[in-house]
């Protein structure tokens, strides 16, 4: 591994100095470990006020006092609220929002202030605030003074407010934040999105974000384990600290069991005011490798002491695995091939906007994880920690991208506005933030950006990941990989990203400045579709899209057409489908913006022949507000091609899918095509009992059978899916009866009391048999009873302007969502109550600890 090029020498031995320090009761370290840090860190989420001003919800403006940062600021009227919190998820929903960013009121400018008091007890501590991510260009004062600002509303950031602090008394910490003067591309949601943390520490700990971990060697024997740990000693005396780390098993609950090893301890000597980075080994023996299947951890507990004195306690949760990229062997995963099943996605989570909430991304990936998705991209921006906490524990892979652009901007005020000041500072924080997670094994400095070709630009931002840390590889993903290869800006780079055009891959594979170098597809597909659509002759109708999955834009393609690609060039790693949820905002083919002219800057044609159309649609001011990309929708339900990914990336499991459904009253008799998707080779159709023939799949061709001359009449289709002559799976779908009931279930069956835990209950539109009816929209009108609150519903129509806090939504083909909490403290149930005209009322309890 490289030396990183630090001004701080390697100290280990020094003689003792004496320093009297405060000391912090450091709580003993076998609790469950929240997050990479310093052991005295506390949730800041609670009791926050605000205010909005500048762009109103309604389009009016109210103009920003001055001075809102003042002590003496009145803000006994602001709204009272916990964070994290996106203000711009309230909506309205307004059509003279562009759709690009999910026709919501997200531009404006807020204020957030906090009353809090520290214990005279603290008297000569370190006092940090510690952001994970505030959209957008934040600036922060404490006790009416300036601490500073962090602009990129995607990086995690620390504020020191030690300097303004007043222990024993109130504090007033105020937070501006401005996305008037922000741009984006799709939803960025608005406001103190992620958790803030108060840290305290004695003068001298672990610097933030402080510890780097990696593991040069690995064997089934042993793993060299290397710890770099950067001590700071903000007193204004020279110490002598010892620094030592413990390393213990972390079990599935994020605790701390068997110690499995520990360093040596060290003596540093730091100057006043400055730090030192002392560097240690050790060695596990037998380790439990971290992977995919087995996603097993450790965490390594470091102290430091002075005089004996224990003064900081600071926990560095990682991984033992070994990552290997070759244009060859492919990407090798602890010595094993694997590969690469991603999805791209926005960092939104639907009707809940862009406040981070652990329970629902939780249950992103989990739906992910059934359809055989391994991997992540975290486009277009640095991910909320709590992804990357969640993929370690679950075991993904993850892509983990800096930035949409660099000093040419999209949009007008993109991060081209910033780029000169902070694209150091934004890249140092994420790849410091984020390089002891094992799921993180690829670092990217890009999308599409519209500097691709420049080849000293892409040295500098891959230079400076390289020094942060050389144990990942360097990629970009780009939508120009032919020009930007021919002009060598890939050079620098240890991975080459393609976002949907491979037609000249074979080209670059013998090319002797790409031959060894992998390539993965950063972006694929971008299959649109709408969930439980179906449509004949015309994918496009009613701003909706079909189900059949054939619908792309122009530099998109099927599932299977890329399956096809992929069978065509074996050495590719893998891909990242555009995406693996719908999001908010960027509804193409819909939009009514013209960011995505940028896919054909270089075919003006294309560009020409898309703004045309973009006109056209313009003027129709299309409804839509959210995206049409995800393999599942909004509201968390798959589309169809859910199982097309499923049948190619979980070959092993038994399955196949039939569609469409099978309510066609109008089509009596008419050819309505029937597709399977199946991880069999070969299926046989019946329709009412009768086959209709047995297909098989061509190698590296098929990807989905097709019956395209099947006659409508209602009653039963089957399929029976073969794989290797033996009979493999079977699916059924039947023309149901009228809507009868509607049917509650819930994803877990208890959840905690702690106002984070949320439930998310599927309601289903059903005849009196139990079949979800498809093509139904009944109003049902929720209410609950018992200790918990509706927080969202939803219903995955890309459509609807029901606002997502509604208590009343249609159901969209047959479904609905309701997004449920449980009051804080109140341990017991609740139960859901779904009501609608003429149907059976639906209920689920869920009970609350
Ligand atoms: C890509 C772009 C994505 C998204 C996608 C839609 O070119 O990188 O951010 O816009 O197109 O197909």
């Amino acid at each position: 591994m490289k030396k990183r090029h630090r001004l701080q020498l390697l100290i280990r031995v020094l003689v003792g100095i004496s320093l009297t320090v405060p000391f912090l009761t450091i709580a003993q370290n076998n609790k469950t470990i929240e997050r990479m840090g310093a052991v005295n860190t506390e949730s800041f989420d609670q009791g926050w006020l605000y205010s909005r001003y500048g762009l109103q919800p309604d389009g009016t403006r109210v103009e920003e006092p001055k001075n809102l940062e003042s002590t003496n600021q009145k803000d006994a009227t602001w709204q009272k609220l916990n964070l994290p919190h996106d203000w711009a998820i309230a909506g309205p929903f307004r059509s003279d929002i562009t759709g690009e960013t999910g026709k919501l009121p997200w531009r404006g400018i807020g204020w957030y202030r906090k009353h809090f008091t520290v214990s005279a007890d603290d008297q000569g501590k370190q006092i940090f605030v510690d952001f994970d991510g505030a959209m957008a260009n934040a600036k922060i004062w404490l006790n009416g003074q300036y601490v500073g600002t962090w602009p990129y509303g995607y990086s995690s950031f620390r504020m020191d407010l030690t300097p303004y602090i007043k222990v024993g008394q109130e504090n007033i910490i105020a937070v501006r934040l401005d996305t008037e003067n922000w741009d984006s591309r799709w939803y960025p949601g608005a406001g103190i999105y992620r958790h803030v943390w108060l840290v305290k520490t004695n003068p001298v700990h672990v610097g933030h974000w402080g510890t780097y971990i990696t593991t040069p060697e690995v064997t089934s024997k042993k793993a060299t384990v290397k710890l770099a740990v950067t001590v700071d000693n903000q007193s204004d005396k020279k110490v002598n600290a010892l620094v030592q780390t413990s390393f213990f098993e972390l079990d599935i609950n994020n605790k701390p069991t068997k110690k499995v090893t520990a360093t040596k301890a060290v003596t540093v000597a730091i100057n006043p005011n400055s730090n030192v980075v002392t560097e240690t080994q050790t060695a596990v023996l037998n380790p439990k490798l971290w992977d995919i299947v087995a996603p097993n951890r450790y965490v390594a507990q470091t102290t430091v002491s002075i005089n004996g004195k224990l003064v900081d306690s600071y926990n560095t949760p990682f991984g033992i695995r070994t990552i290997e990229f070759s244009a060859t062997k492919g990407f090798l995963l602890n010595g094993k091939k694997v590969v690469i099943n991603g999805t791209c996605n926005h960092h939104d989570l639907g009707a809940l906007g862009a406040a981070i909430n652990t329970s629902a991304l939780r249950r992103q990936l989990k739906i992910q994880k059934e359809m055989g998705v391994n991997s992540l991209r975290t486009s277009h921006n640095p991910p909320a920690p709590e992804l990357l906490e969640l993929a370690d524990q679950m075991g993904f892979l993850v892509w983990d991208e800096a930035f949409d652009n660099w000093k040419v901007g999209k949009k007008k005020n993109d991060y081209n506005k910033i780029y000169d000041e902070w694209h150091e500072k934004d890249l140092k924080a994420l790849i410091h933030r984020d390089r002891n997670h094992p799921s993180v094994f690829i670092w990217s400095i890009g999308n599409e950006v519209p500097q691709q070709r420049d080849v000293e630009i892409t040295k500098h931002l891959a230079d400076i990941v390289k020094r942060e840390d050389p144990t990942r590889p360097v990629s970009n993903g780009y939508n120009d990989p032919d020009a930007s290869r021919e002009a060598g800006a890939p050079v620098s780079l240890d991975l080459m990203g393609v976002n949907y055009f491979f037609s000249q891959q074979a080209k670059w594979e013998a090319d002797p400045r790409y031959k060894d170098m992998p390539t993965l597809g950063s972006e694929t597909a971008s299959t649109v579709s709408s969930r439980g659509e179906y449509f004949f002759g015309n994918d496009y109708q009613n701003w909706q899209i079909s189900s059949y999955d054939t619908a792309h834009p122009g530099w998109g393609c099927t599932p299977d057409e890329q399956f096809r690609t992929n069978a065509k060039f074996p050495k590719m790693l893998g891909e990242y489908v555009w995406t693996g949820f719908d999001y908010l905002g960027e509804p193409t083919p819909y939009n009514s913006d013209d960011t995505n002219l940028l896919n054909f800057r270089s075919d003006p044609s294309k560009v020409a022949e898309l703004q045309k159309k973009l006109e056209e649609i313009k003027k129709k001011n299309p409804p839509s507000r959210s995206s049409y990309f995800g393999i599942i929708d909004l509201a968390g339900f798959p589309k169809d091609r859910f199982y097309s990914y499923q049948s190619q990336w979980k070959p092993e499991l038994p399955m196949a899918h039939i569609l469409p459904h099978w309510n066609w009253k109008e089509r009596m008799d008419s050819i309505t095509p029937v597709h399977v998707y199946t991880s069999g080779d070969t299926a046989e159709l019946f329709l009412n009992g009768k086959s209709l023939g047995k297909k098989t799949k061509k190698q590296g061709v098929d990807f989905r059978l097709i019956w395209d001359d099947v006659k409508y009449v209602p009653g039963e289709l089957k399929v029976v899916a073969y794989k290797n002559g033996k009979k493999w799976a079977t699916d059924v779908v039947k023309t149901t009866g009228e809507a009868s009931k509607l049917a509650l279930s819930v994803d877990r069956n208890t959840i905690a009391a702690d106002d984070v835990d949320f439930a998310f209950i599927t309601v289903k539109v059903t005849d009196t048999a139990g079949l979800t009816v498809p093509r139904t929209h009944p109003l049902i009108e929720f209410s609950i009873e018992g200790a918990g609150e509706i927080v969202a519903t939803d219903n995955g129509d890309a459509t609807s302007f029901t606002p997502f806090q509604s208590h009343e939504r249609n159901a969209f083909n047959g479904m609905a969502l309701v997004i449920v909490k449980a009051k804080k403290g109140q341990k017991g149930k609740f139960t859901v109550v779904a009501k609608s005209n003429g149907l059976e009322t639906g209920k689920v309890t869920v009970s609350v600890k």
